[in-house]
């Protein structure tokens, strides 16, 4: 009797156990269904549509843009595009009377994977933020770097926040890839990533996500480097020599290499081909290589922001370098002293306490170079 009646229990419970399953399965199932139409009906370039109606206006007044995309106010019509004519009829404002804290636009792409709380974790604002233009397979080259250079405990007593900024492999692999760097970003916390293909020739989208990301989530970091993967930065010396964290930061201020009077190059074998619908004058305006460059915190905004409103060129140094110059401000040289090498430079212990940067290395040569140098009491 007593095994029957347990028996017809279990049998009861395993029915509406199988129940529970199949309505959680149909819950996930509309979710999964949820998710491929938002997906579907995000435009991923609005930016696109934005730069090409404001070129089509022959782009009438920057400063007007700029403040309403600093107000976050931008007009979009329901398909995304910017509405022009209520932005025609604001007044202009002197962009040194925008408050900062308002920029709350959408980036050009989707971010895929981002980092909104980083800058008000560390309650100050960062003194230094690095933005390290990297892809998903680099793996090893992010973990020297994390080690090394961008380890955000660097300086003692300055804060400094380090981010990777990638966008999306959409070869063979890019699921796996996206896997493996949705675990990395959990882990370390300090990856963005956009809704664009990863590619050479889309650098420019990288540096304007990075710009992008500064301006709406950590606009008031006094400075901001954007470097690459394979880089050796003397941190100390950026920071303590060249930016000096004693000092009021500085504003409108650009800095690195700097490469004046360049001629847009016409080879297409070359790597830094650009044709000429591109880029049709003579040369290119004054800019810093992309191998390293550092500026004030509040130009992220306005490099940004003046960058949704011209032809964009992919070879994303000379990009920014143009923004710079439709703002009217120019590149400062550093001291002589303090040296961006956009080259590699033998390594030697009083020359790389001297240098800001130096490029070309591997992730074990970047370790290696990090600790004999971080090692060597050298008077120098
Ligand atoms: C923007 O508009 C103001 C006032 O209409 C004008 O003084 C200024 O020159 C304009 N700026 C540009 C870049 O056209
Ligand atoms: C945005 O544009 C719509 C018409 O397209 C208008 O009704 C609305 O008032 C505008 N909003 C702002 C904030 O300008
Ligand atoms: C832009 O705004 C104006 C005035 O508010 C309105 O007449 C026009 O339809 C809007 N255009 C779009 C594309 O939303
Ligand atoms: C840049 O990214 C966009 C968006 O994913 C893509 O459509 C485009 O083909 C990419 N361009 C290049 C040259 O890779
Ligand atoms: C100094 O060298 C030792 C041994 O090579 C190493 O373990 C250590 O991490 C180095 N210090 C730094 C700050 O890199």
């Amino acid at each position: 009797m007593t095994f029957k009646g347990d028996y017809a229990r279990t049998m009861r419970l395993k029915r509406r156990n199988c129940l529970t399953q199949i309505t959680k399965l149909i819950f996930l199932l509309s979710l999964v269904a949820l998710l491929i139409f938002l997906i579907d009906h995000i435009s991923p370039d609005n930016g696109g549509a934005v730069e090409k109606r404001l070129r089509d206006k022959s782009m009438a007044n920057t400063s007007i843009f700029i403040w309403e995309v600093f107000r976050g106010k931008e007009n979009k019509s329901s398909n995304g595009q910017q509405n022009i004519s209520t932005l025609e009829n604001l007044k202009p404002t002197n962009t040194n009377l925008i408050n900062l804290e308002d920029f709350n636009s959408d980036g050009l792409f989707p971010y895929l994977i981002n980092e909104p709380d980083k800058c008000q974790k560390n309650q100050a604002a960062p003194f230094l933020v690095f933005l390290i233009t990297t892809e998903a397979l680099q793996v090893k080259a992010r973990e020297a770097i994390r080690q090394t250079w961008a380890n955000e405990n660097v300086v003692p007593a300055v804060a400094v926040v380090r981010l990777f900024l990638l966008g999306k492999s959409k070869d063979k692999l890019g699921s796996k890839k996206q896997m493996i760097l949705l675990e990395e970003s959990q882990r370390h916390h300090d990856i963005i990533q956009q809704d664009f293909l990863d590619s050479y020739y889309n650098l420019t989208l990288k540096t304007m996500m990075g710009l992008h990301w500064v301006a709406r989530y950590c606009s008031k970091a006094s400075y901001v480097m954007k470097t690459d993967s394979d880089m050796y930065v003397s941190t100390n010396t950026l920071i303590r020599k060249l930016l000096k964290p004693e000092l009021k930061p500085r504003k409108n201020y650009f800095t690195g290499r700097i490469i004046r009077n360049e001629t847009p190059i016409q080879d297409k074998n070359n790597k830094a081909y650009i044709p000429k619908e591109e880029y049709s004058k003579a040369t290119f305006p004054a800019f810093c290589s992309g191998t390293g460059y550092v500026l004030s915190g509040d130009l992220a905004l306005k490099i940004y922001t003046v960058s949704l409103t011209m032809r964009r060129v992919h070879l994303e140094d000379v990009n920014v370098g143009l923004s710079l110059a439709k703002l009217g401000l120019k590149p400062i040289d550093p001291p002589h002293d303090l040296v961006f090498y956009h080259w590699r430079i033998d390594y030697a212990v009083c020359k790389y306490k001297h240098l800001i940067t130096s490029h070309g290395f591997k992730p074990e040569e970047i370790i290696k170079y990090w600790r004999l140098q971080q090692n060597d009491t050298t008077k120098c």
